[in-house]
């Protein structure tokens, strides 16, 4: 199948908007906690990486941050904001002549401040004297600069660094809390292209089911995927490697990576599950289906997969501004094990099995997290809210945010339910857990591996708004792969 999609423009009053959004806090800050509004936002872009002992050189992507204020999609540069007038600079190498030769054309310093709409453009070797001359207040200038934790990584963000610091007061802790806030909340440009990552996405997952076969390899799958995103749909990155577990790596959670490369030949009544997402403009999308290879659910394919539906369905249904994201997981995890009892796969009361956190040995990672320009967006943790404190409970510690949902929130609703032997075997054998099982009937999963289900949900004003658009009923996904089209033309 071609595409109904073509690539979605990109406005570069995107970035605008945000460096607009971040100028704004930042003035605010700076007032709140009487401090002269003087000095600049300075941020350094990526750099181009060669692999160590080659000149071949990876294919660039842009560090967030930078990303989120300029849209600077080469290497190299560095980008000012002045907090006194808002102007914006970006700083370009000076390029060698040579480049013209192996790279192309050397663009001119107006082709950059014209394609990025910022006030002015100079090299990255006057960056002293650029920002002594535009500063207006006494003493040195003061840098704002950018480090701070992720909290998904646990790495920090370099600060910028250039020769002639010295040449100014440099501060390390106001700009991150605050920039990283600015975002995570969408603004209308962002969500327009959050969206298409997620149209061309839910197209590509609907051209892979559509195109599996018995006997096919997991990474024809990646390979489908990539194809559809990249020719229709322009996307060059992927928001992460893929995710494409069929049988018994369907439990292995991050399965896909360069030891475990989706090559495995797939089997007549295994179950696949596919975690892909294309990033348009450097925006992500993250999206799971799972689903029986031969297009055909078994009854206890339909058990473990209705299960995980129901708690990803009733999820959505409880989003809205305020509700707090642990209170999610839990609902999500209460669902699935009841739909698990239900099933008689489990037995016991399922009140108990919270109090003992027994989700955690089925769904041991977390519900969702926050997305944006990453994958795993950043500010799950923010420091300057109370009450957002990393939970240490089994699952839960897994969460990457502990957050009340507000408006112009996107986050993952991930819900999954997984047979991995090193957590169901201590749970089978621990006294407080172990009555829980139906011990006649968990035998029959040990190799069933799991089930994910993933959407891309934006927070509305009185509720939520599901981003992502694949066939979530089992009836819908065997019509599907049957050759039905999408929507299914219901009568
Ligand atoms: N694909 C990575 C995740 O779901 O978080
Ligand atoms: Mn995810
Ligand atoms: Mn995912």
């Amino acid at each position: 199948m071609a595409s109904s999609l073509s690539p979605a423009p990109v406005p570069m009053e995107l970035h605008v908007i945000n460096r607009e959004k971040l100028l704004k806090s930042m003035r605010q800050q700076l007032t709140e906690t009487s401090r002269p509004l003087h000095g600049f936002v300075l941020l350094q872009g990526g750099e181009e990486q060669n692999r160590y002992c080659t000149d071949h050189t990876e294919l660039f992507r842009q560090e967030s941050y930078f990303a989120y204020l300029f849209g600077v999609i080469q290497p190299g540069f560095y980008g000012a904001i002045d907090i006194a007038t808002g102007k914006s600079i970006l700083f370009a190498p000076r390029l060698p002549a040579d480049y013209a030769v192996w790279l192309g054309e050397i663009k001119p310093l107006s082709y950059f401040q014209e394609k990025y709409k910022v006030s002015m453009a100079c090299y990255t070797d006057e960056i002293v004297e650029v920002l002594l001359e535009q500063y207006k207040g006494s003493g040195k200038p003061l840098l704002f600069l950018l480090h701070g934790l992720n909290t998904d990584s646990n790495n920090f963000s370099k600060p910028a660094k250039f020769e002639g610091m010295e040449k100014f007061e440099t501060e390390l802790s106001t700009l991150h809390p605050i920039l990283t806030e600015c975002r995570v909340l969408k603004s209308d440009l962002e969500l327009a292209l959050i969206q298409f990552a997620n149209d061309i996405s839910s197209e590509a997952h609907i051209e892979v089911m559509r195109k599996i076969r018995v006997g096919m390899k997991e990474y024809q799958l990646e390979s489908m995927f990539l194809h559809h995103t990249y020719m229709y749909g322009g996307c060059r990155h992927s928001s992460y490697t893929c995710i494409c577990a069929t049988g018994e790596n369907s439990a292995v959670l991050h399965y896909g990576h360069a030891a475990a490369p989706n090559d495995r030949t797939f089997k007549d009544g295994d179950m696949a599950l596919l975690d892909m997402g294309a990033e348009y403009n450097f925006y992500a999308s993250d999206i799971t289906c799972s689903f029986p290879v031969n297009g055909k659910f078994t009854s206890d394919q339909s058990l473990i997969y209705n299960a995980v539906l129901e708690a990803h369905n009733t999820v959505i249904k409880a989003m809205k501004p305020g509700v707090n994201w642990v209170d999610m997981h839990k609902l999500a995890e209460r669902v699935l094990l009841e739909s698990l009892k239900k099933g008689s796969v489990l037995a016991g009361n399922v009140d108990d099995m919270m109090v003992e956190r027994f989700g955690a040995v089925f769904m041991p990672h977390g519900l969702g997290h926050l997305l944006g320009i990453d994958t795993h967006d950043p500010g799950g943790y923010p420091k300057v809210f109370l009450g957002t404190e990393r939970p240490k409970e089994p699952g839960l510690k897994s969460l990457r945010t502990s957050r009340d949902l507000q408006q112009g929130m996107v986050i993952t609703v991930e819900p999954g339910c997984y047979f991995i032997d090193a957590l169901l075997v201590p749970a089978m054998e621990n006294a407080h857990t172990s009555k829980f099982f139906n011990h006649k009937v968990i035998g029959r999963f040990k190799d069933f591996g799991g089930v994910r289900i993933e959407s891309d949900v934006l927070v509305t004003a009185n509720g939520c708004k599901n981003m992502t658009n694949v066939p979530r009923e089992t009836s819908e996904i065997e019509a599907v792969m049957a050759g039905a089209p999408w929507p299914l033309n219901k009568k």
